[in-house]
């Protein structure tokens, strides 16, 4: 392995956008790949005009041909990708005996299939280099449980399912795989849209229960993923890895 080339999925904004931007910081090339190409240019050119490498990629990680265009720009901008951090996803939220099979399906497609299907394209490359770093952005949903959300909640489950068994399957071939799972992160879209549905008084309470006494930021999240994606963490695989103020200890 001669360079560390990331792609870093739903980095047009929030977590994923914060994840990109720190990583590029460690001198690692990102795809900077979202379902909006265009949107992801300002992010490409954020990190080239601070030194580093980027490349905007369009791809909608539910659709594998898209998935396999995305990565085959990337490889051909900075070589093989060696570095996949699986933060795409939406939210919802539906009562759950109002839940639709459609509802259901569309969650579980994007936010568990769609990591199936990036991380299936990504890891021969890992495999043929003998080192990678998978980093799957799940949820604290899926260790807590979420009124009116069991079809995320259940998805992010799978989420952290997936991650142990690729640590499983793929240590051996010197790649781990470990997730994060975020409680609410402010200044996101998704976030934004959650308190909506949550109202403020669930907004005050996010800060103030728990030991520390603030609010999760895009950048926290981005902090973990740049060690977990390490040579330093080479020896952490299968993990969750909570940055939620110590909510879920
Ligand atoms: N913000 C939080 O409080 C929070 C809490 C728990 C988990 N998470 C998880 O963190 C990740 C990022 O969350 P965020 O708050 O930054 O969300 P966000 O909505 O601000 O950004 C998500 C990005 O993913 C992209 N995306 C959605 N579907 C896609 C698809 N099919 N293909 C490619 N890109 C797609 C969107 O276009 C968007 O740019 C998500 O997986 C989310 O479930 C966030």
């Amino acid at each position: 392995m001669t360079k560390k080339v990331a792609l870093v999925t739903g980095a047009a904004v929030g977590i994923g956008r914060a994840i990109a931007l720190r990583l590029a910081r460690d001198g690692i090339a990102i795809g900077v790949m979202d379902l909006n190409q265009a949107a992801c240019a300002t992010v490409a050119q954020e990190i080239k005009d601070a030194g580093g490498e980027a490349i905007a990629l369009a791809g909608d990680i539910a659709r594998r041909d898209t998935i396999q265009s995305a990565a085959a720009e990337l490889r051909a901008a900075f070589g093989p990708i060696n570095i996949l951090v699986n933060n795409a996803g939406i939210t919802g939220f539906v009562p759950f005996l109002e839940l639709t099979d459609a509802q259901w399906d569309r969650m579980l497609e994007v936010n568990l299939k769609g990591a199936f299907i990036v991380t299936q394209t990504i890891l021969p490359d890992m495999i043929a280099q003998g080192w990678g770093r998978i980093v799957n952005i799940s949820s604290s949903s899926a260790q807590s449980g979420a009124v009116n959300m069991a079809h995320y909640s259940s998805a992010k489950g799978g989420i952290i399912a997936l991650t142990k068994t690729l640590a499983q399957e793929f240590g051996p071939a010197g790649i781990t795989a470990n997730n994060i799972p975020p409680r609410f992160v402010m200044n996101t879209a998704m976030s934004e849209d959650s308190f909506k549905h949550l109202g403020q008084a669930s907004r005050d309470a996010m800060t103030q229960n728990g030991p520390i006494r603030r609010q999760g930021e895009p950048e926290d999240i981005a902090g973990a993923a740049a060690w977990l994606v390490s040579d330093e963490a080479g020896y952490v695989t299968g993990q969750t890895i909570g940055v939620n103020g110590g909510r879920y200890i």
